[in-house]
Protein backbone atom coordinates (compact mmCIF):
# COMPACT_ATOMS: atom_id res chain seq x y z
CA UNK A 1 0.00 0.00 0.00
CA UNK A 2 1.37 3.42 -0.94
CA UNK A 3 0.47 6.17 1.24
CA UNK A 4 0.32 9.82 -0.62
CA UNK A 5 -0.31 13.69 0.14
CA UNK A 6 -2.54 15.21 -2.76
CA UNK A 7 -3.80 18.58 -2.87
CA UNK A 8 -6.70 18.57 -3.90
CA UNK A 9 -10.58 18.31 -3.49
CA UNK A 10 -12.45 15.67 -1.91
CA UNK A 11 -15.61 16.01 -3.74
CA UNK A 12 -13.55 15.91 -7.21
CA UNK A 13 -11.46 12.81 -6.34
CA UNK A 14 -12.08 9.51 -8.65
CA UNK A 15 -11.41 6.75 -6.48
CA UNK A 16 -13.00 3.46 -4.92
CA UNK A 17 -13.88 4.88 -1.56
CA UNK A 18 -13.71 8.27 -0.05
CA UNK A 19 -13.17 8.98 3.76
CA UNK A 20 -15.13 11.35 5.74
CA UNK A 21 -15.02 12.31 9.26
CA UNK A 22 -17.54 13.61 11.68
CA UNK A 23 -16.88 14.61 15.49
CA UNK A 24 -19.83 13.16 18.06
CA UNK A 25 -22.45 15.25 18.51
CA UNK A 26 -21.68 17.41 15.22
CA UNK A 27 -24.98 17.38 12.90
CA UNK A 28 -23.60 20.31 10.42
CA UNK A 29 -20.59 19.02 8.89
CA UNK A 30 -17.92 21.47 7.91
CA UNK A 31 -14.96 21.09 5.52
CA UNK A 32 -14.28 18.30 3.51
CA UNK A 33 -17.10 16.64 5.04
CA UNK A 34 -19.36 19.72 4.28
CA UNK A 35 -18.15 19.94 0.91
CA UNK A 36 -19.27 16.12 0.61
CA UNK A 37 -22.41 16.65 2.17
CA UNK A 38 -23.36 19.48 -0.33
CA UNK A 39 -22.32 17.22 -3.12
CA UNK A 40 -24.34 14.73 -2.11
CA UNK A 41 -27.54 16.92 -0.94
CA UNK A 42 -27.54 16.50 2.47
CA UNK A 43 -27.52 12.72 2.76
CA UNK A 44 -24.84 12.95 5.29
CA UNK A 45 -26.34 15.26 7.60
CA UNK A 46 -30.04 13.21 7.28
CA UNK A 47 -28.13 10.22 9.11
CA UNK A 48 -28.29 12.11 12.09
CA UNK A 49 -31.94 12.94 12.10
CA UNK A 50 -32.63 9.31 11.10
CA UNK A 51 -30.22 8.23 14.21
CA UNK A 52 -28.20 6.21 12.19
CA UNK A 53 -25.26 7.92 12.97
CA UNK A 54 -23.17 9.77 16.20
CA UNK A 55 -19.94 10.68 15.20
CA UNK A 56 -19.03 7.90 18.07
CA UNK A 57 -14.81 7.22 17.53
CA UNK A 58 -14.66 4.31 14.91
CA UNK A 59 -18.21 4.18 13.83
CA UNK A 60 -18.83 3.95 10.31
CA UNK A 61 -21.16 4.29 7.92
CA UNK A 62 -20.84 3.57 3.95
CA UNK A 63 -23.07 4.82 0.97
CA UNK A 64 -22.77 4.63 -2.81
CA UNK A 65 -22.07 7.78 -4.04
CA UNK A 66 -21.55 7.42 -7.66
CA UNK A 67 -24.45 9.29 -8.78
CA UNK A 68 -23.51 12.39 -7.26
CA UNK A 69 -19.24 12.37 -7.40
CA UNK A 70 -16.50 10.76 -8.99
CA UNK A 71 -15.72 8.54 -5.79
CA UNK A 72 -17.73 5.26 -5.63
CA UNK A 73 -18.41 4.70 -2.45
CA UNK A 74 -18.63 7.23 0.99
CA UNK A 75 -17.38 6.39 3.99
CA UNK A 76 -18.46 8.96 7.05
CA UNK A 77 -16.54 7.70 10.15
CA UNK A 78 -17.07 8.72 13.77
CA UNK A 79 -13.83 10.35 15.58
CA UNK A 80 -15.38 10.59 18.78
CA UNK A 81 -15.55 13.74 21.26
CA UNK A 82 -13.86 16.64 20.20
CA UNK A 83 -12.51 16.83 23.46
CA UNK A 84 -11.33 13.05 23.79
CA UNK A 85 -9.75 13.41 20.12
CA UNK A 86 -5.66 12.76 20.16
CA UNK A 87 -3.64 11.08 17.88
CA UNK A 88 -4.73 7.31 18.85
CA UNK A 89 -8.31 8.66 17.78
CA UNK A 90 -6.91 9.17 14.28
CA UNK A 91 -5.12 6.42 14.44
CA UNK A 92 -8.06 4.14 15.26
CA UNK A 93 -10.44 6.25 12.75
CA UNK A 94 -7.84 5.42 10.26
CA UNK A 95 -7.30 2.09 10.94
CA UNK A 96 -11.10 1.70 10.77
CA UNK A 97 -11.61 3.00 7.47
CA UNK A 98 -8.85 0.59 6.49
CA UNK A 99 -10.43 -2.49 7.69
CA UNK A 100 -13.71 -1.11 5.95
CA UNK A 101 -11.85 -0.32 2.44
CA UNK A 102 -10.53 -4.38 2.50
CA UNK A 103 -13.91 -5.47 2.97
CA UNK A 104 -15.33 -3.59 0.28
CA UNK A 105 -12.34 -4.68 -1.75
CA UNK A 106 -11.19 -0.95 -2.85
CA UNK A 107 -7.95 -0.48 -4.19
CA UNK A 108 -7.84 3.23 -4.31
CA UNK A 109 -9.11 5.01 -0.70
CA UNK A 110 -8.95 8.47 -0.30
CA UNK A 111 -8.95 10.44 3.06
CA UNK A 112 -9.69 13.58 4.26
CA UNK A 113 -6.95 14.59 6.33
CA UNK A 114 -8.11 13.43 10.27
CA UNK A 115 -7.29 16.98 12.78
CA UNK A 116 -5.57 18.72 10.18
CA UNK A 117 -8.71 21.20 10.52
CA UNK A 118 -8.81 20.92 14.58
CA UNK A 119 -7.07 22.34 16.60
CA UNK A 120 -4.24 20.75 18.98
CA UNK A 121 -2.68 18.50 16.30
CA UNK A 122 0.17 19.84 14.54
CA UNK A 123 -0.72 18.53 10.50
CA UNK A 124 2.51 16.82 10.41
CA UNK A 125 2.37 14.64 13.87
CA UNK A 126 -1.85 13.66 12.31
CA UNK A 127 -0.14 12.60 9.41
CA UNK A 128 1.94 10.65 11.13
CA UNK A 129 -0.63 9.31 12.88
CA UNK A 130 -2.72 8.55 10.35
CA UNK A 131 0.42 6.80 8.46
CA UNK A 132 1.02 4.45 11.39
CA UNK A 133 -2.86 3.91 11.82
CA UNK A 134 -3.32 2.69 8.09
CA UNK A 135 0.13 0.53 7.76
CA UNK A 136 -0.52 -1.19 11.22
CA UNK A 137 -4.24 -1.46 10.12
CA UNK A 138 -3.30 -3.02 6.73
CA UNK A 139 -0.39 -5.18 8.18
CA UNK A 140 -1.02 -8.90 7.63
CA UNK A 141 1.82 -12.00 8.65
CA UNK A 142 0.51 -13.45 5.29
CA UNK A 143 3.49 -15.40 4.35
CA UNK A 144 2.32 -18.67 4.64
CA UNK A 145 -1.50 -17.59 3.09
CA UNK A 146 -2.36 -16.72 -0.36
CA UNK A 147 -4.90 -13.77 -0.38
CA UNK A 148 -4.22 -10.98 -2.73
CA UNK A 149 -6.60 -8.39 -1.92
CA UNK A 150 -4.91 -5.42 -1.19
CA UNK A 151 -4.94 -1.65 -0.82
CA UNK A 152 -3.25 0.03 -3.57
CA UNK A 153 -3.50 3.15 -2.66
CA UNK A 154 -4.04 5.61 0.20
CA UNK A 155 -4.27 9.21 0.00
CA UNK A 156 -4.60 11.64 2.34
CA UNK A 157 -6.23 14.75 0.63
CA UNK A 158 -6.05 18.24 1.49
CA UNK A 159 -7.05 21.68 0.20
CA UNK A 160 -4.30 24.01 1.15
CA UNK A 161 -0.67 23.52 0.30
CA UNK A 162 0.87 24.25 3.45
CA UNK A 163 -0.83 21.26 5.13
CA UNK A 164 -0.41 19.13 2.13
CA UNK A 165 3.25 19.78 2.74
CA UNK A 166 2.92 19.38 6.40
CA UNK A 167 1.43 15.81 5.66
CA UNK A 168 4.29 14.76 3.12
CA UNK A 169 6.23 14.62 6.22
CA UNK A 170 4.31 13.43 8.66
CA UNK A 171 3.84 10.90 6.85
CA UNK A 172 7.82 9.90 6.23
CA UNK A 173 7.63 9.57 10.20
CA UNK A 174 5.07 7.13 10.42
CA UNK A 175 6.21 5.42 7.83
CA UNK A 176 9.81 4.94 9.71
CA UNK A 177 7.70 4.36 12.87
CA UNK A 178 5.40 1.61 11.37
CA UNK A 179 7.43 -0.47 9.63
CA UNK A 180 10.03 -0.34 12.85
CA UNK A 181 6.95 -2.30 14.51
CA UNK A 182 5.69 -4.03 11.72
CA UNK A 183 9.40 -5.79 11.24
CA UNK A 184 9.30 -6.62 15.16
CA UNK A 185 5.45 -8.00 14.08
CA UNK A 186 7.19 -10.34 12.00
CA UNK A 187 9.67 -11.32 13.69
CA UNK A 188 7.26 -12.51 16.88
CA UNK A 189 5.00 -13.95 14.13
CA UNK A 190 7.18 -16.04 12.25
CA UNK A 191 7.93 -19.55 13.71
CA UNK A 192 10.59 -20.52 16.14
CA UNK A 193 11.71 -23.03 13.42
CA UNK A 194 12.34 -19.92 11.24
CA UNK A 195 13.37 -17.65 14.44
CA UNK A 196 16.68 -19.27 15.61
CA UNK A 197 19.01 -17.52 17.93
CA UNK A 198 21.25 -17.41 14.92
CA UNK A 199 18.59 -15.86 13.01
CA UNK A 200 18.42 -13.43 15.34
CA UNK A 201 22.27 -12.84 14.58
CA UNK A 202 21.74 -12.47 10.71
CA UNK A 203 18.68 -9.36 11.65
CA UNK A 204 21.38 -7.73 13.33
CA UNK A 205 24.07 -7.85 10.83
CA UNK A 206 21.68 -7.08 8.22
CA UNK A 207 20.09 -4.27 10.08
CA UNK A 208 23.71 -2.98 10.80
CA UNK A 209 24.74 -3.30 7.21
CA UNK A 210 21.83 -1.27 5.46
CA UNK A 211 22.82 1.70 8.34
CA UNK A 212 25.36 2.39 6.05
CA UNK A 213 27.88 3.18 8.36
CA UNK A 214 25.61 4.74 11.57
CA UNK A 215 25.39 0.58 13.25
CA UNK A 216 27.54 -1.91 13.89
CA UNK A 217 26.65 -4.98 15.26
CA UNK A 218 29.30 -7.22 17.46
CA UNK A 219 28.35 -11.33 17.72
CA UNK A 220 29.68 -13.24 20.69
CA UNK A 221 29.06 -17.07 20.28
CA UNK A 222 29.16 -19.67 22.86
CA UNK A 223 33.26 -19.67 22.58
CA UNK A 224 33.81 -15.92 23.27
CA UNK A 225 30.69 -16.56 26.12
CA UNK A 226 32.75 -19.02 27.59
CA UNK A 227 35.73 -16.86 27.65
CA UNK A 228 33.46 -13.83 29.12
CA UNK A 229 32.25 -15.90 31.90
CA UNK A 230 28.27 -15.39 30.61
CA UNK A 231 27.46 -18.57 32.26
CA UNK A 232 23.72 -17.43 32.91
CA UNK A 233 23.15 -17.39 29.59
CA UNK A 234 25.42 -19.81 28.88
CA UNK A 235 23.48 -22.26 31.30
CA UNK A 236 19.86 -21.85 29.88
CA UNK A 237 21.06 -22.60 26.68
CA UNK A 238 22.60 -25.94 27.61
CA UNK A 239 19.28 -27.71 26.91
CA UNK A 240 19.08 -27.05 23.26
CA UNK A 241 21.19 -27.86 20.30
CA UNK A 242 20.77 -24.29 18.95
CA UNK A 243 23.46 -22.33 20.68
CA UNK A 244 23.65 -19.34 22.14
CA UNK A 245 24.33 -15.61 21.51
CA UNK A 246 25.14 -12.44 22.56
CA UNK A 247 24.25 -9.36 19.90
CA UNK A 248 25.30 -5.89 20.62
CA UNK A 249 24.62 -3.54 18.34
CA UNK A 250 25.63 0.06 18.14
CA UNK A 251 24.18 3.08 16.97
CA UNK A 252 26.62 6.17 16.40
CA UNK A 253 25.25 9.66 15.67
CA UNK A 254 27.08 12.33 14.03
CA UNK A 255 29.15 14.57 15.74
CA UNK A 256 29.03 14.26 19.51
CA UNK A 257 26.35 12.25 21.32
CA UNK A 258 24.18 13.96 23.80
CA UNK A 259 23.59 10.78 25.76
CA UNK A 260 24.48 7.04 26.08
CA UNK A 261 21.48 4.38 25.92
CA UNK A 262 21.28 0.77 26.22
CA UNK A 263 18.40 -0.98 25.03
CA UNK A 264 18.31 -4.53 26.02
CA UNK A 265 15.70 -7.56 24.99
CA UNK A 266 15.30 -10.82 26.51
CA UNK A 267 15.73 -13.19 23.04
CA UNK A 268 14.59 -16.59 24.22
CA UNK A 269 13.54 -17.98 20.87
CA UNK A 270 11.77 -20.51 21.99
CA UNK A 271 10.54 -21.33 25.97
CA UNK A 272 9.10 -24.74 26.20
CA UNK A 273 10.12 -24.09 30.20
CA UNK A 274 13.01 -26.22 30.00
CA UNK A 275 12.76 -29.27 32.34
CA UNK A 276 10.29 -27.66 34.45
CA UNK A 277 7.63 -27.69 31.13
CA UNK A 278 4.79 -26.06 30.36
CA UNK A 279 1.64 -27.68 29.68
CA UNK A 280 1.08 -27.79 26.29
CA UNK A 281 -1.43 -24.89 26.03
CA UNK A 282 0.95 -22.48 27.64
CA UNK A 283 3.73 -23.29 24.73
CA UNK A 284 1.58 -22.28 21.88
CA UNK A 285 3.09 -19.04 21.57
CA UNK A 286 5.79 -18.82 23.19
CA UNK A 287 7.98 -18.47 20.01
CA UNK A 288 6.79 -15.16 21.32
CA UNK A 289 9.63 -15.34 23.81
CA UNK A 290 11.69 -13.21 21.53
CA UNK A 291 9.50 -10.02 21.49
CA UNK A 292 12.28 -8.09 23.98
CA UNK A 293 14.74 -8.64 21.19
CA UNK A 294 12.03 -7.68 18.32
CA UNK A 295 11.32 -4.63 19.97
CA UNK A 296 14.75 -3.99 20.27
CA UNK A 297 15.95 -5.27 16.18
CA UNK A 298 12.87 -2.50 15.07
CA UNK A 299 13.92 -0.20 16.90
CA UNK A 300 17.10 -0.40 15.15
CA UNK A 301 15.75 -0.80 12.03
CA UNK A 302 14.41 3.00 12.53
CA UNK A 303 17.61 4.68 14.05
CA UNK A 304 19.88 4.63 10.99
CA UNK A 305 16.73 6.87 9.45
CA UNK A 306 16.16 9.36 12.26
CA UNK A 307 19.43 9.76 13.06
CA UNK A 308 19.13 10.40 16.80
CA UNK A 309 21.91 12.48 18.24
CA UNK A 310 22.09 9.38 21.35
CA UNK A 311 24.64 6.94 20.91
CA UNK A 312 22.51 3.95 21.54
CA UNK A 313 23.44 0.45 22.44
CA UNK A 314 21.18 -2.69 21.37
CA UNK A 315 21.73 -5.39 23.47
CA UNK A 316 19.76 -9.60 22.86
CA UNK A 317 21.02 -12.29 25.07
CA UNK A 318 19.59 -14.97 22.54
CA UNK A 319 19.06 -18.31 23.03
CA UNK A 320 16.30 -21.10 23.10
CA UNK A 321 14.84 -22.60 26.56
CA UNK A 322 15.02 -26.39 25.85
CA UNK A 323 14.47 -29.60 28.05
CA UNK A 324 17.44 -31.55 26.44
CA UNK A 325 19.64 -34.05 27.72
CA UNK A 326 22.19 -31.09 28.69
CA UNK A 327 19.66 -29.24 30.33
CA UNK A 328 20.14 -27.04 33.29
CA UNK A 329 18.71 -29.15 36.46
CA UNK A 330 16.70 -27.47 39.31
CA UNK A 331 19.10 -27.17 42.07
CA UNK A 332 22.11 -25.86 40.16
CA UNK A 333 23.75 -22.90 40.87
CA UNK A 334 25.35 -20.27 37.98
CA UNK A 335 28.29 -17.76 38.37
CA UNK A 336 26.85 -14.86 36.67
CA UNK A 337 28.50 -12.32 34.54
CA UNK A 338 28.44 -10.30 37.57
CA UNK A 339 30.52 -12.75 39.74
CA UNK A 340 27.10 -13.05 41.63
CA UNK A 341 25.77 -16.54 41.94
CA UNK A 342 22.01 -17.86 41.18
CA UNK A 343 20.70 -20.91 42.29
CA UNK A 344 18.19 -21.89 39.13
CA UNK A 345 15.25 -23.97 40.79
CA UNK A 346 12.39 -22.89 38.20
CA UNK A 347 14.19 -23.23 34.42
CA UNK A 348 10.65 -21.83 33.58
CA UNK A 349 11.76 -18.42 35.15
CA UNK A 350 14.75 -18.78 32.70
CA UNK A 351 14.65 -15.11 31.32
CA UNK A 352 15.48 -13.03 33.93
CA UNK A 353 18.77 -15.25 34.31
CA UNK A 354 19.85 -14.80 30.39
CA UNK A 355 18.89 -10.88 31.63
CA UNK A 356 21.38 -11.39 34.74
CA UNK A 357 24.14 -11.43 32.23
CA UNK A 358 22.83 -9.49 29.59
CA UNK A 359 22.01 -5.90 31.80
CA UNK A 360 25.47 -7.08 33.55
CA UNK A 361 27.23 -6.78 29.50
CA UNK A 362 25.35 -3.63 29.30
CA UNK A 363 26.18 -1.69 32.13
CA UNK A 364 29.62 -2.55 31.05
CA UNK A 365 29.10 -0.40 28.67
CA UNK A 366 28.52 2.52 31.24
CA UNK A 367 25.61 3.95 29.61
CA UNK A 368 23.58 6.64 30.97
CA UNK A 369 20.34 4.50 31.06
CA UNK A 370 19.40 1.50 30.70
CA UNK A 371 15.67 -0.26 29.18
CA UNK A 372 14.80 -3.86 29.20
CA UNK A 373 12.41 -5.48 27.44
CA UNK A 374 11.04 -8.99 28.16
CA UNK A 375 8.33 -11.05 28.04
CA UNK A 376 9.06 -11.91 31.20
CA UNK A 377 6.29 -13.07 33.59
CA UNK A 378 2.70 -14.27 33.91
CA UNK A 379 2.71 -12.75 36.87
CA UNK A 380 2.52 -9.61 34.80
CA UNK A 381 -0.26 -10.87 32.69
CA UNK A 382 -2.35 -12.20 36.08
CA UNK A 383 -1.65 -8.23 37.26
CA UNK A 384 -2.59 -5.76 34.51
CA UNK A 385 -4.35 -8.44 31.65
CA UNK A 386 -3.32 -8.64 28.72
CA UNK A 387 -3.04 -5.08 26.96
CA UNK A 388 -1.08 -3.34 29.78
CA UNK A 389 2.78 -3.40 30.14
CA UNK A 390 4.09 -2.95 32.87
CA UNK A 391 7.27 -0.80 33.90
CA UNK A 392 9.64 -0.39 36.99
CA UNK A 393 12.72 1.14 37.36
CA UNK A 394 15.23 2.81 39.78
CA UNK A 395 14.34 6.46 38.26
CA UNK A 396 11.52 7.97 38.37
CA UNK A 397 12.01 10.74 35.78
CA UNK A 398 13.01 8.14 32.98
CA UNK A 399 10.30 5.80 34.02
CA UNK A 400 7.97 9.17 33.39
CA UNK A 401 9.18 10.24 30.51
CA UNK A 402 8.29 6.34 28.67
CA UNK A 403 5.32 6.65 30.14
CA UNK A 404 4.22 9.75 28.87
CA UNK A 405 5.71 8.30 25.67
CA UNK A 406 3.71 5.54 25.32
CA UNK A 407 0.18 7.70 26.01
CA UNK A 408 1.60 9.52 22.43
CA UNK A 409 1.79 5.89 20.69
CA UNK A 410 -1.18 5.09 22.35
CA UNK A 411 0.35 1.81 23.91
CA UNK A 412 -0.15 1.12 27.67
CA UNK A 413 2.17 1.04 30.02
CA UNK A 414 1.64 1.10 34.05
CA UNK A 415 4.10 1.07 37.15
CA UNK A 416 4.56 -1.33 39.33
CA UNK A 417 6.84 -0.89 42.44
CA UNK A 418 10.33 -2.03 43.05
CA UNK A 419 9.37 -2.68 46.54
CA UNK A 420 12.43 -3.76 48.52
CA UNK A 421 11.24 -5.43 51.54
CA UNK A 422 10.31 -7.96 49.21
CA UNK A 423 13.95 -8.81 48.24
CA UNK A 424 13.77 -11.52 50.68
CA UNK A 425 11.65 -13.68 48.29
CA UNK A 426 15.27 -13.75 46.04
CA UNK A 427 17.63 -14.56 48.14
CA UNK A 428 18.83 -18.14 48.43
CA UNK A 429 20.17 -20.48 51.36
CA UNK A 430 22.99 -21.78 49.25
CA UNK A 431 24.12 -18.24 46.90
CA UNK A 432 23.12 -14.33 46.38
CA UNK A 433 20.24 -15.33 44.44
CA UNK A 434 18.03 -17.40 42.84
CA UNK A 435 14.79 -17.87 40.23
CA UNK A 436 12.01 -18.12 41.76
CA UNK A 437 10.02 -17.20 45.34
CA UNK A 438 8.29 -19.21 47.51
CA UNK A 439 4.93 -17.49 47.20
CA UNK A 440 3.63 -16.85 43.53
CA UNK A 441 2.25 -13.43 44.68
CA UNK A 442 3.81 -10.30 43.45
CA UNK A 443 6.30 -12.33 40.57
CA UNK A 444 6.28 -9.35 38.30
CA UNK A 445 7.48 -7.32 40.88
CA UNK A 446 10.59 -9.88 42.50
CA UNK A 447 11.35 -10.98 38.69
CA UNK A 448 12.12 -6.93 38.27
CA UNK A 449 14.02 -6.97 41.83
CA UNK A 450 16.19 -10.16 40.54
CA UNK A 451 16.93 -7.99 37.50
CA UNK A 452 18.26 -5.05 39.33
CA UNK A 453 21.08 -7.06 41.14
CA UNK A 454 22.49 -7.12 38.00
CA UNK A 455 22.05 -3.10 36.97
CA UNK A 456 24.54 -1.02 38.09
CA UNK A 457 23.59 1.21 40.97
CA UNK A 458 24.52 4.65 39.09
CA UNK A 459 22.75 3.76 36.16
CA UNK A 460 19.19 4.54 35.34
CA UNK A 461 17.11 1.61 34.54
CA UNK A 462 13.61 0.87 33.68
CA UNK A 463 12.16 -2.45 33.26
CA UNK A 464 9.34 -2.92 30.86
CA UNK A 465 7.21 -6.43 31.59
CA UNK A 466 5.67 -6.76 28.42
CA UNK A 467 4.70 -10.61 28.71
CA UNK A 468 0.64 -9.25 28.15
CA UNK A 469 0.97 -6.57 25.42
CA UNK A 470 3.94 -8.00 22.96
CA UNK A 471 1.64 -11.08 21.48
CA UNK A 472 -2.37 -10.50 20.99
CA UNK A 473 -4.21 -13.56 21.17
CA UNK A 474 -6.93 -11.65 19.89
CA UNK A 475 -7.50 -8.72 18.09
CA UNK A 476 -6.68 -5.52 20.26
CA UNK A 477 -8.07 -2.36 18.57
CA UNK A 478 -8.80 -1.40 14.81
CA UNK A 479 -4.62 -1.41 13.94
CA UNK A 480 -3.90 -3.84 16.08
CA UNK A 481 -4.98 -8.02 15.27
CA UNK A 482 -4.10 -10.63 16.89
CA UNK A 483 -0.20 -12.05 16.65
CA UNK A 484 3.06 -10.05 17.39
CA UNK A 485 2.06 -6.25 18.04
CA UNK A 486 5.61 -4.45 17.97
CA UNK A 487 4.73 -3.23 21.65
CA UNK A 488 7.27 -0.85 22.73
CA UNK A 489 9.00 0.08 19.37
CA UNK A 490 6.51 3.22 18.95
CA UNK A 491 6.67 3.98 22.62
CA UNK A 492 10.79 4.01 22.33
CA UNK A 493 10.87 6.22 19.05
CA UNK A 494 8.86 8.37 20.27
CA UNK A 495 11.39 8.47 23.54
CA UNK A 496 14.39 9.15 21.56
CA UNK A 497 12.35 11.90 19.33
CA UNK A 498 12.48 14.17 22.70
N1 LIG B 1 8.19 -16.47 28.99
C1 LIG B 1 7.53 -16.71 30.21
C2 LIG B 1 6.55 -15.60 30.59
C3 LIG B 1 5.36 -15.43 29.68
C4 LIG B 1 4.15 -16.02 29.98
C5 LIG B 1 5.45 -14.62 28.56
C6 LIG B 1 3.07 -15.85 29.14
C7 LIG B 1 4.38 -14.44 27.71
C8 LIG B 1 3.19 -15.03 28.01
C9 LIG B 1 8.55 -16.85 31.33
O1 LIG B 1 9.79 -17.33 30.98
C10 LIG B 1 7.97 -17.79 32.34
O2 LIG B 1 7.72 -18.89 31.99
N2 LIG B 1 7.77 -17.31 33.55
C11 LIG B 1 7.22 -18.09 34.60
C12 LIG B 1 8.01 -17.81 35.84
C13 LIG B 1 7.68 -18.72 37.00
C14 LIG B 1 8.07 -20.13 36.70
C15 LIG B 1 8.40 -18.21 38.22
C16 LIG B 1 5.77 -17.64 34.79
O3 LIG B 1 5.51 -16.44 34.76
O4 LIG B 1 4.93 -18.51 34.95
ZN1 LIG C 1 9.86 -19.50 30.94
ZN1 LIG D 1 10.34 -17.04 28.95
Amino acid sequence: MEILAKKGKLEEEKCDLLVVNLFEGVTEPHGGTGAINEAVEGFIEELFVDDKFKGKLCQIFTFRALEWIPAKRVLVVGLGKRDDFDEEAIRKATAVSINEAKKLKAKQVVSIFHGAGVGGIKPRFAAKAMTEGAMLADYNFNKYKSNGQEIKEFIICEKLQGKTNQAEKGIVDGKITAEAAIYARDLVNESSEEIKPSKLVECAREIAKESKGSIRARIYDKEKLEKMKANALLTIAKGSHEPPYLIHMIYKPEGKAKKKIALVGKGITFDCGGLCIKPAEAMFNMKCDMAGAATVLGIFKALAELQPKYEIHGIIGACENMPGGGAVKPGEVVKTMSGKTMEILHTDAEGRVTLADTLFYAGKQKPDMIIDYATLTGACMIALGEEIAAIMGTNEDLVQKIKESSELAGEKIWELPLYQPYDFMIKSKIADTKNTTPKKYGGAITAGLLLKEFVPKDVAWAHIDIAGPAFAEKKINEYTKEGGTGFAVRTTLEFLSH
